[in-house]
């Protein structure tokens, strides 16, 4: 587990054990591990007495949850209009190459996590990239590998 036991017992003391903050409780989880591990859900399940299933939906239904390990930097590339008609695509492959991971996964070293996104609400710049929060316009091959050179 990427969180101990005990610091997941000090999340639940801080939140009262009360199954009312479940959401403040998994936000926690998600900030301290970097996802939700399959054993911490298990141990809030047993400590607040409420059904796998309903954390198990609430993990799966907020996209600021993960599930799965996650990067510690997401690399999310615009795949809108204007980004693939710029070259967004070669962009993407040339990245998936070089991380050697597909789309939605993370590195093997957990430093990165690959997304897509429809369009980042700056098309002018397409292509476009966005490491964390950081925006990359005018995107090419050597330069998306160089940028994540620096992370
Ligand atoms: S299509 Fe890529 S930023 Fe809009």
């Amino acid at each position: 587990m990427d969180i101990s036991r005990e610091r997941l017992d000090e999340i639940l003391l801080e939140h009262a054990y009360d199954a009312a903050s479940l959401i403040a409780i998994l936000q926690s989880v998600q900030e301290e591990a970097g996802y939700l591990p399959y054993p911490a859900l298990l141990h809030i399940a047993d400590q607040l007495r409420v059904p796998m299933a309903r954390l198990h939906s609430l993990g799966t239904f907020y996209k600021a949850f993960s599930l799965e390990p996650t990067g510690k930097h997401t690399v999310c590339l615009c795949m809108g209009i204007a980004c693939h008609i710029r070259g967004g695509q070669q962009v993407m492959e040339k990245l998936q190459r070089n991380l050697h991971v597909a789309v939605g996964g993370t590195t093997a070293d957990r430093k990165f996590t690959l997304e897509t996104v429809r369009c980042l609400g700056c098309c002018s710049l397409a292509p476009v990239m966005r490491v964390d929060e950081h925006i990359h316009g005018r995107m090419n091959q050597s330069r998306a590998v160089e940028i994540l050179q620096d992370y």
